[in-house]
């Protein structure tokens, strides 16, 4: 193993894992997950190797989205805990070496929250401005044609103060006006507040829709819309988001962030790769890391996932540190996108490419989406455009940690329903089964966690066609590895035609049965499986 001290950031070194704390663990009995539940898990969590968790809001919040309408930015809503319980949650994470990376949410707030209660009580208040209102069209109608996100129009007419106010997400989730000062300068305390307990950083929430155009002028018709698509896509979101002055704001959360040692601004970010950049800020002075998601839109098509791999590294700026994301609380489950077997390969790419791996909760059993029947669905992005199929439910599932009742989620039935696949797929019994996909994820995460090569080396993309995907990670005091991937059900094989012919032994396969096997010039490789080979070092290899 190679041995060089390591400088890097823990946040560029480790693997972050995503909590939907309402999902993950109920320790006090009422169907809903809970922060002591969490602390309940961190041995598992520490077991597992990650380096951080990332826990979505357990502020108070009146949950018309599940915690991303939030009432106060400074406490914690009661369904999840006390803010002891809080305390007692970090404190624990900290005594195990784990990070913990809260979820900010400065675009919107709840419409319960006083600052918006304030705001609309006449228009004159001292906090009209906070947020957006406009006077309506002459013939009363919106002011624009904005859209929101969760479907209809983004404004929503007050009758009280006969303005409309904006938002980009549910009418109980008004922006906030982040071009007033006294805005940005309450929303950086809450920052601090959280910085000064000792929070690791911030995952903050569609940082690139906190700026709007001042003129708020007409997004444009987006020209590829098709149906199945959600209505906000009917528009091209040009003037409602990713408004260049978004940027001073992102920098100045940085600066917050920075004021503080060894924390991290990670940044949501749904852009294409060149606007995505942006997020890093022109003089690195942006976001730690805009989250990368292009493995959750991408066609599972390997030529495509290569070639994008290659444009994102090759888009990066200089300074700028990669991640990648596989999954989260918004989409559906990789296993259920790419299938079982897939995902499997899935996990192999997301922790051995260049980059700070994300993985949310449950994919590392092969959690898949759940069916929830219509009377059960419970995310307003489902319930808001019915013939859509876009509920985020079925990725929301509760954790699956044993065979036992409610899957050890929860004594009482829990708050949505587990996949009936659960007794038979669970934290217990893949811990003891070499074959599982937790044993798998386990070994690459120890794996990615002890070699520098594939923590922080180089990548160098090798090989790409219709079924595989290869590529180099190398460290530069000389320790080098191989991944080969068969992106598809059919057996494939790999011919080396570079020179000179690497050759090594497979470390981790998907396969466990690949694994202490030697490379040479041809790979074989089954149906969906996948190895990394560490390379026999040059010097070692015999000379003839
Ligand atoms: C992005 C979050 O990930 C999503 O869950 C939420 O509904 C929206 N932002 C609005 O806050």
């Amino acid at each position: 193993m190679a041995s060089s001290i390591t400088a890097s950031p823990w946040w560029k070194t480790g693997v972050i894992y995503q909590i939907y704390p309402r999902s993950f663990r109920d320790a006090n009995g009422d169907g809903i997950g809970d922060l002591q539940g969490i602390a309940l898990q961190l041995d598992y969590l520490q077991w597992l190797g990650i380096q951080a968790l990332w826990i979505s809001p357990f502020y108070p919040s009146p949950m018309a989205d599940f915690g991303y309408d939030i009432a106060n930015y400074t406490d914690i809503d009661p369904i999840f805990g006390t803010m002891a319980d809080f305390d007692h949650l970090l404190q624990e994470a900290h005594q195990r070496g784990l990070k913990v990376i809260l979820d900010f949410v400065p675009n919107h707030t709840s419409d319960l929250h006083p600052w918006f209660v304030e705001s609309k009580s006449t228009k004159t208040a001292p906090k009209r401005d906070w947020y957006i209102w406009h006077d309506g069209k002459p013939d009363g109608s919106a002011p624009n044609n904005w859209k929101s996100v969760f479907g209809g129009s983004a404004w929503e007419w007050d009758a009280h103060t006969r303005q409309y106010y904006y938002h980009g997400f549910l009418k109980e989730q008004p922006d906030l006006n982040w071009r007033n000062e006294a805005v940005q300068e309450a929303m950086y305390g809450v920052m601090r507040f959280w910085l000064d307990k000792g929070v690791d950083g911030f995952r903050v929430d569609v940082m690139w829709h906190l700026i709007k155009d001042t003129q708020l002028r007409d997004n444009p018709v987006n020209p590829d819309y098709t149906d199945n698509q959600p209505t906000y896509d009917q528009l091209l979101p040009v003037y409602s988001t990713d408004q260049p002055e978004v940027h001073t704001i992102v920098a100045r959360m940085r600066q917050v962030t920075e004021a503080y040692d060894a924390r991290v601004l990670i940044g949501e970010v749904y852009l294409p790769i060149q606007q995505l950049m942006m997020y890093y800020g022109a003089q690195n002075d942006g976001a730690h890391m805009p989250f990368n998601f292009l493995l959750v839109r991408l066609p599972w098509q390997p030529r495509e996932i290569a070639a994008t791999i290659d444009q994102y590294e090759g888009a990066l700026p200089a300074e700028g540190w990669p991640n990648w994301v596989l999954g989260n609380h918004d989409n559906p489950r990789i296993a259920s996108r790419v299938g079982e077997p897939q995902a499997r390969i899935a996990a192999m790419l997301l922790l051995t490419l260049r980059g700070t791996p994300t993985l949310y909760y449950g994919d590392e059993i092969g959690m898949r989406d759940v069916a929830i029947p219509a009377e059960e669905i419970q995310d307003p992005q489902g319930l808001n455009m019915p013939d859509k199929d876009l509920s985020r439910d079925p990725c929301r599932t509760p954790m699956q940690w044993s065979g036992g009742d409610n899957a050890g989620f929860s004594p009482a039935t829990p708050w949505l329903r587990i996949d009936k696949r659960y007794p038979r797929v669970h934290v217990e019994r893949q811990r003891d089964d070499p074959f599982s996909m937790l044993s798998l994820y386990y070994k690459l995460i120890q794996l990615r966690n002890t070699e520098p090569a594939l923590n922080k080396g180089t990548y160098m993309p090798v090989y790409s066609n219709d079924q595989l995907i290869a590529y180099r990670r190398d460290s530069p005091d000389g320790d080098s590895f191989l991944v080969v991937m068969n992106l598809t059900p059919r057996p494939c094989r790999y011919r080396q035609t570079g020179e000179p012919i690497l050759s090594g032994q497979v470390i981790v396969a998907t396969s466990p049965e690949l694994e202490n096997t030697h490379i040479g010039e041809n790979i074989y490789l089954s149906g969906d499986e996948g190895i990394v080979a560490r390379l026999a070092r040059t010097d070692d290899r015999p000379t003839t």
